[in-house]
């Protein structure tokens, strides 16, 4: 059920109300770092987070996971300039050697799949001795790949979530919740 808090003054005109507040996020991050270092402990983990909305959850949850890990990261998007909705981009390739390593895939969202069917296709094909993949937050209702997450933060309804790293072109990434942004903002 959506939340019914209010967002702080200064955004009242934008957004609704918030969804998911900060201190709920920071709890759960912490449950998923704890899950993560559970499931790969004794391993080397490689993170590789995709750019761009998931800089704020990358940066909170990597600092709760004492593993010895590396950091790379992908730069894939779905609405590139002169391309059609929903066509995939990619505009930084991954820098570090995945093979045989244990690697951890960290999103922001999962939505319709496609980004996330995307990326673990093109790093199975690197052949790493494991893939997991982690997201914040996901959209079952627009599920359009046959994927799901290994770690989930929450499901949210098919609303238009935006804060914590998650925009509205390219705007709201640096709220410290996820709110709903209001119809009219985005129509
Ligand atoms: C968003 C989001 C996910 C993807 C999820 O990325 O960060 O990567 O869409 O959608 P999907 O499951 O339908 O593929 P976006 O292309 O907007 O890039 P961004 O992270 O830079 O905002």
């Amino acid at each position: 059920m959506p939340s019914t808090t209010p967002p702080p003054e200064h955004l009242r005109k934008e957004v609704d109300s918030v969804l998911i507040g900060e201190t709920e996020i920071a709890a759960r991050v912490r449950e998923l770092a704890a899950d993560i270092e559970r499931d790969f402990a004794d391993r080397d983990l490689l993170v590789v987070a995709l750019l761009t909305g998931t800089v704020p959850f990358l940066a909170d949850l990597i600092r709760h996971i004492t593993l010895p890990m590396r950091l790379d990261f992908i730069g894939v998007s779905s609405y590139g300039n002169n391309t059609a909705p929903g066509e995939l981009v990619f505009t930084k390739e991954l820098r570090l050697e995945a093979e045989n390593r244990d690697v951890l895939l960290v999103d922001d969202i999962l939505d319709t799949g496609k980004t996330l069917r995307a990326v673990t296709d093109k790093l199975n094909a690197l052949k790493p001795r494991s893939l997991k993949t982690c997201v914040l937050l996901e959209k079952k209702s627009r599920r359009a790949e046959k994927i799901m997450g290994d770690y989930v933060g929450f499901e949210v309804p098919d609303a238009f979530v935006v804060g914590y790293g998650l925009d509205y072109a390219e705007c709201y990434r640096n709220l410290p919740f996820i709110g709903i942004l209001k119809p009219e903002v985005h129509a």
